[in-house]
């Protein structure tokens, strides 16, 4: 099969197209066919292996200390597809079932992937093509988990800063979804999509900083971890909730000690992605109540351009990666 080889840290251009053996999936494992798959800032990160140095010798010696370990060499951490073989004591997925998946120890960009089936797998919505559907298993899984740590409820004023990438557009819609007035934080020329979704209110952060503007909020998501931790708890209501969606090991001690000594709570909103919160997601997306948002679409062969384009910072949304025929309609036609 193709794969994307990661075999070294670095740019865009480490990346390799190659022929490796398709996979042959254990008992308990899936083989899915991917049609789809996407690059995300998280993709980017891992290839060039960027992290705040309190998290880099551990990452390190998790995925390879000099260079990427043999079993992550493939990138790629979400997909859509199908089912093509189900290990003999698979009872929950059948050959043909179409469904969409995080790949949490990656390997998205390949013609195949084997997961195990107890991982969160689901049936891919309906009304969505497998492009749509590889965007939405990380972004979303993540923006439902913030969201439910900033316990949002109806009428909540609601910040969400980094809103317009793949984790903020679905955390927009579901703050949305939960009966809250959002403001979105984002650069100048994404602010059109985020109002196409839902936001009520949208802060350019290259004109105006949320921070200090003298806006209290019951929530803030902070997706990107970019705002002053300080003032964005200044910035906050009484019992408000700052969700670290990105957070450093100075955030834990400072949000440990607001937690402690204030009504304020902030929350280190780190994801454990389950079958349940992706069903959840598909039946949002089959009502009609969530939608995703594609800027580009690449074939797999052009992977080194979609991790750069992703690192220029211009992507809108999602970047799809399209690995077998044009991923945008079903098998069944
Ligand atoms: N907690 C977890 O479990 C978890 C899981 C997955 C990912 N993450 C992390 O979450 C982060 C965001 O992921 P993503 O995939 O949503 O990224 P993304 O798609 O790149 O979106 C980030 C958005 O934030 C905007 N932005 C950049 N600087 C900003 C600032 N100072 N203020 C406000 N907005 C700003 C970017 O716009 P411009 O580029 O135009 O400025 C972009 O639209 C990544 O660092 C990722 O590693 C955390």
């Amino acid at each position: 099969m193709r794969a994307i080889i990661w075999p070294k840290y670095g740019p865009p251009d480490v990346l390799q197209l190659k022929v490796v053996e398709t996979p042959t999936p254990k008992g308990d494992e899936v083989l899915i066919k991917v049609v789809a798959a996407t690059v995300f800032a998280g993709d980017c990160e891992m290839r060039r292996f960027d992290f705040p140095m309190s998290f880099w010798l551990p990452l390190r010696l998790m995925f390879g200390l000099r260079k990427p370990k043999r079993k992550v060499q493939i990138l790629g951490q979400e997909l859509a597809g199908e089912i093509e073989a189900v290990g003999k004591d698979v009872t929950q997925f059948k050959k043909g079932d179409q469904v969409f998946a995080p790949a949490e120890k990656f390997g998205a960009y390949a013609d195949y992937i084997c997961l195990p089936a107890t991982d969160a797998i689901a049936r891919k919505p309906a009304n969505m093509s497998y492009e749509e559907a590889a965007t939405v298993p990380v972004g979303g899984l993540n923006a439902l988990h913030f969201v439910r740590k900033g316990n949002v409820q109806t009428g909540d004023e609601v910040l969400i800063n980094g809103a317009a990438g793949s984790i903020g557009t679905f955390a927009v819609q579901i703050a949305k979804i939960a009966g809250a007035e959002v403001t979105a934080v984002d650069s100048s020329r994404k602010l059109d999509m985020l109002r196409s979704i839902g936001a009520d209110e949208v802060i350019d952060y290259t004109q105006e900083d949320f921070t200090r503007n003298g806006k209290t909020y019951d929530v803030i998501i902070d997706v990107v971890g970019k705002s002053s931790y300080s003032r964005s708890v200044t910035s906050l209501n009484e019992n408000g909730r700052y969700v670290l969606g990105n957070p450093r090991f100075s955030g834990l001690f400072k949000g440990l000690w607001t937690s402690l000594t204030s009504s304020k709570k902030v929350i280190a909103a780190l994801t454990g992605y389950k079958a349940e919160d992706l069903v959840c997601l598909k039946d949002l997306i089959e009502a009609g109540k969530m939608k995703t948002v594609i800027d580009r679409r690449y074939p797999l062969e052009d992977i080194v351009e979609a991790h750069r384009y992703v690192e220029t910072g211009q992507k809108t949304g999602h970047v799809v990666i399209t690995v077998a025929g044009d991923g945008k309609s079903d098998p069944d036609g």
